[in-house]
């Protein structure tokens, strides 16, 4: 089960950075569980950058790039273990173009209990989300920089509880997720007894909210979602929101608007944007985000 937590500081320094505000938790969304083996955070500061056994090609041919991945390493098995980074050393002539090219190589040819998660290797499933050299993104739509000289550093979502390796513990994510209820909700029947149409107009509503794929690159990039992730929704599951608030054939529309409608919920939300910079699909959850408010805010 998830145990240590990553931290906010994988980001580049570049990103702001925020203090966590005190406010009055007066209204819960959705209770976390606790993991019952949780150890404490991981603190980057306290993760040797490397092990003393990097491990490299067999043999690298006269002409190979080599280049050097550091992965962040931790196992549950071993759970009085600080989380360590590992080194990798790979040939790019040998390794296609994604970060996850390379961490398949490294999985099938050199480190078998290297663990993270993949399927579509097409950002589709958004499984293969993490931090890769500060920035959230999907590995296989991440393309290795082909400067050999320039390390790569990969590490799980930030600020989550971690399962092993670049695993990151979704369970409340997927808790929120369930507790905005996302599914169309209707009683009146269509006429014709057929499907539920929409006009051409209300369809393109939808446009920049369906193509989410629940990746969690956002809310994990979000600070107001690092702090306060027991109440606040966070930005994937609030443009979720937005998406069947937005839908001309949902009949909960007062519902939705009313369990959204309290102190942490939504505005939670401080207009940071890092969520909007680092979606990978190129959505906005920002905007969506801020659509619920007015939204709200409308009598
Ligand atoms: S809005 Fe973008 S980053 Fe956020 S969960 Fe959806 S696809 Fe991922
Ligand atoms: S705009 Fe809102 S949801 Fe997005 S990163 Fe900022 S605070 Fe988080
Ligand atoms: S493997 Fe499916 S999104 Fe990357």
């Amino acid at each position: 089960m998830a145990a240590l937590r990553t931290t906010s500081r994988l980001f580049a320094s570049s990103r702001p950075l925020f203090r966590p505000a005190v406010f009055a938790r007066s209204y819960a969304t959705v209770e976390r569980d606790n993991p019952t083996t949780a150890t404490g955070y991981a603190n980057p500061k306290t993760i040797p950058e490397t092990q003393t056994s990097d491990v490299a090609e067999p043999k690298p041919s006269d002409d190979a790039r080599m280049k050097t991945f550091h992965v962040y390493r931790w196992n549950p098995d071993q759970p009085t273990e600080k989380p360590q980074m590992q080194s990798y050393q790979l040939d790019l002539n040998k390794t296609g173009p994604m970060m996850l090219d390379a961490l398949i190589r490294i999985k099938n040819e050199l480190d078998p209990t290297l663990t993270f998660r993949r399927s579509c290797r097409e950002g589709i499933c958004g499984s293969c989300a993490m931090n890769i050299d500060g920035v959230n993104t999907l590995a296989c739509l991440c393309r290795i920089p082909t400067e050999t000289t320039q390390q790569s550093r990969i590490y799980p979502l930030p600020h989550m509880y971690v399962v092993k390796d670049l695993v990151p513990d979704l369970t409340h994510f997927y808790k929120q997720y369930k507790s905005i209820k996302p599914y169309l909700q209707r009683d009146t029947p269509t006429e014709d007894g057929l499907e539920y149409r929409q006009s051409p107009n209300d369809r393109k509503k939808l446009d920049g909210l369906y193509e989410c794929i629940l990746c969690a690159c956002c809310s994990t990039s979000c600070p107001s979602y690092w702090w306060n992730s027991e109440e606040y929704l966070g930005p994937a599951i609030l443009l979720q929101s937005y998406r069947w608030l937005a839908d001309s054939r949902d009949e909960r529309k007062a519902e939705r608007k009313a369990a959204l409608d309290n102190s942490m919920s939504v505005y939670r939300c401080h207009t940071i944007l890092n969520c909007s910079r680092t979606c990978p699909k190129g959505l906005n959850p920002a905007l969506a985000i801020a659509q619920i408010k007015k939204e709200l805010a409308a009598p």
